[in-house]
């Protein structure tokens, strides 16, 4: 019997290419993907028995097996052939529908917990081909720092030391409207209005490419979102407000992965709480809005 405590951060895509769409129906992307040290606390408890279960005060985080923890552990007694159960106690911060990954963090923080308490049976590749079946966001949160992923989201690289220290540490605000996005939605829009809405993957490496290899290029530089078009489309609110807080405070705020979450980078002087106070004029007092730096 054991027990142990994990945090699992939120991410945030900076760069979201959507190269294209494969047979299967999934999309390929190449993505500059960065945990952030906003997020969620799990705990875990060893149990007696086979059973896994799940307590969280927030009545919209998914029960049952459609939670990405829950079948995280299933998956993980499966591959190990371990026998024992253990009880979730999930603390949510990281809102749902925000394109920040919070039930994928969720079943990696679970993953890696469930992987301690029993000894560590799996090694890092097992893990990560553990991840990339439980959902298409989860393996990059594994290497627990700035990542590029790329496929449907399951080949995923640490991005070059020098390059990630141009990221790490840097603050920012995260902010979300009232309403969220379903990714699966998200998808179709992008993919309904065909080619136009796709970045050609040669196209998305020579931008990385280019940008890792100019050490004077900031973390604003490779911002792009594919998904901001067909999503803005719908969401009026998010592109008029994004473009006030460019006019107003010189930020350069986007979405992050299908939204509809938005970030901007915090420059010195900036005042936050100006930045605050106008987000919650646009989008009314349910808007999240958090400070929080790239981990
Ligand atoms: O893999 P995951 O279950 O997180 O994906 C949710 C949905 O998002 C998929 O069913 C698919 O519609 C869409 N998706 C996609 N291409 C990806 C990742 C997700 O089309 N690379």
């Amino acid at each position: 019997m054991g027990s142990t405590v994990l945090f699992s951060p939120a991410k945030i895509n900076l760069f979201l290419a959507v190269t294209g769409r494969r047979a299967d129906g999934y999309h390929e992307l190449v993505s500059v993907v960065v945990p952030v040290d906003f997020g969620d606390t799990l705990g875990i408890e060893t149990r007696a028995g086979d059973e896994f279960t799940l307590e969280c005060a927030d009545p919209a985080v998914p029960r049952g097996e459609s939670n990405l923890v829950l079948k995280a552990a299933r998956l993980f007694a499966e591959m190990t052939g371990r026998a024992g159960g253990a009880a979730f106690f999930l603390e949510k911060r990281i809102p749902i529908g925000a394109g920040l990954g919070g039930g994928s963090s969720n079943a990696v923080a679970a993953l890696r917990g469930l992987n301690f308490l029993a000894g560590e049976p799996l090694d890092a590749a097992a893990l990560a081909a553990l991840a990339a079946r439980i959902g298409s966001d989860c393996a990059l949160f594994l290497p627990g720092g700035p990542v590029v992923m790329r496929g449907r989201g399951e080949r995923v690289e640490p991005l070059a030391v020098e390059t990630a220290a141009r990221l790490r540490g840097r603050r920012m605000l995260l902010f979300k409207p009232g309403f969220g996005i379903g990714t699966p939605w998200a998808y179709a829009q992008l993919a309904a209005a065909g080619e136009k809405n796709y970045l050609p993957a040669a196209e998305a490496e020579a931008r990385l490419a280019a940008w890792s290899r100019d050490a004077r290029a900031p973390a604003e530089a490779i911002l792009f979102n594919s998904f901001e078009r067909p999503v803005f489309q719908k969401f009026p609110a998010l592109p008029v407000l994004l473009e006030n807080l460019a006019a107003e405070f010189g930020l350069a705020a986007h979405m992050s992965g299908s939204g509809s979450a938005c970030f901007a980078f915090l420059p010195d002087g900036v005042a936050t709480n100006a930045v605050a106070a106008r987000i919650h004029e646009a989008w009314g007092m349910a808007a999240l809005v958090v400070e929080t730096k790239i981990c």
